[in-house]
């Protein structure tokens, strides 16, 4: 058995803030943002958490799939940004889709996690566990970034998106490739909440993001394009017979750096993050709707999805629609 993505969703809090509405809060500007990040609005929730967003995107890949809540019997979410500790996500989208013959669990690869949701998906349905999932990638960074930090608070917003997935004996997920560095783990990390109990006499606080940009953007430019390359040897597949690369939208400037490393144009690499900025883990599957919404993918197509993140993780599948 293969898997085969068949609908696809996604959700964006109503919201616009633009850079100029950040220009208000810290010192930067609409310039500085576009020119270093491609950049140029973001949603951020006033309402939504994670887990509704993350089931709004999941009934509209399964209006788009053709099926109906009960015929989900595996839902993997992938978030940094859960709206408990527990329950999961999965759990929450569960009980408000109504996918009652589901199991639910969440996934934690910061930006990669919808590329390690997926390969989760596709090794059970390969296995012969599961028939039909729903793979969602969802975060409400909002909530986690710190808005005096400047250097941060300006690339990420809020958002989800979700497929679905089916077992086919036709060619769908052809492989994917995933890696950790544990080491790096410093360079991008959000502490959950500090530590703080009755013997520390601490209270606990929440954490907020914080990140090395420069060693975040040489790991990306380094280990995505040879992840690429090692995803597509494995599978003897041609660069040129890929349509798209659909990149986790970090950075215009490094997806840019990605294309001239792998040699190709920047066409073969469609980037919305002018609208939506980083959303962490919705990134590549609100990118992946937008390009089946507007009928850019078609049966036969070969994709390639690739993500990093904080970790530091990394991975990339190759998809044929
Ligand atoms: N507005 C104006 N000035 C700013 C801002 C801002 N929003 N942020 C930082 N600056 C200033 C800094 O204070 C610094 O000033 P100084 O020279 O007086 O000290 C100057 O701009 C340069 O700062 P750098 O951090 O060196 O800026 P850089 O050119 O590296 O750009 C950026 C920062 C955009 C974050 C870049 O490092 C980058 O793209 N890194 C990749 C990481 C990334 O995209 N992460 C996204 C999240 S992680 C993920 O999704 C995996």
């Amino acid at each position: 058995m293969r898997t085969k993505i068949i609908g696809t969703g996604s959700f964006a809090p109503a919201r616009v803030v633009t850079n100029d509405d950040l220009a208000e809060i810290v010192e930067t500007s609409d310039e500085w943002i576009r020119t270093r990040t491609g950049i140029g609005q973001r949603r951020i929730s006033d309402g939504p958490g994670t887990a509704v967003m993350a089931a709004e995107a999941a009934r509209q890949a399964m209006e788009n799939g053709g099926i109906g809540p009960e015929d989900i019997d595996l839902i993997i979410t992938a978030t940094s940004t859960s709206d408990y500790c527990f329950p999961s996500t999965a759990c929450e989208v569960q009980g408000m889709i109504g996918a009652v013959n589901a199991v639910g669990y969440d996934i934690s690869a910061a930006c990669s996690g919808f590329i390690f949701a997926l390969n989760a998906a596709d090794a059970l349905i390969r296995a012969g566990m599961y028939q039909r999932g729903l793979v969602i990638g969802a975060d409400n960074l909002s909530k986690i970034v710190d808005w005096a930090d400047r250097s941060t608070c300006v690339l990420f917003g809020d958002g989800a998106g979700a497929a679905v997935v089916e077992a086919s004996r036709e060619e769908g997920v052809i492989r994917t490739i995933l890696g950790s560095d544990g080491c790096k783990a410093s360079v991008l990390k959000c502490q959950s909440r500090t530590m703080g109990n009755f013997l520390t006499g601490d209270k606990p606080e929440p954490g907020y993001i914080s990140m090395e940009g420069q060693e975040v953007f040489k790991f990306a430019v380094k280990k995505v394009p040879e992840c690429i390359q090692n995803l597509l040897a494995d599978s003897g597949t041609d660069l040129k017979d890929v349509k798209y690369l659909i990149l986790h939208q970090a950075n215009y400037r490094i997806c840019e750096s990605i294309a001239k490393r792998l040699k190709v144009s920047m066409d073969k690499i469609p980037m919305n993050i002018e609208r939506y900025g980083n959303t962490s883990g919705a990134t590549i599957p609100m990118l992946l709707d937008e390009l089946n919404r507007e009928g850019k993918i078609k049966p036969g197509d070969k994709v390639v999805l690739a993500g990093f993140g904080a970790g530091l993780t990394w991975g990339a599948s190759l998809v044929q629609w």
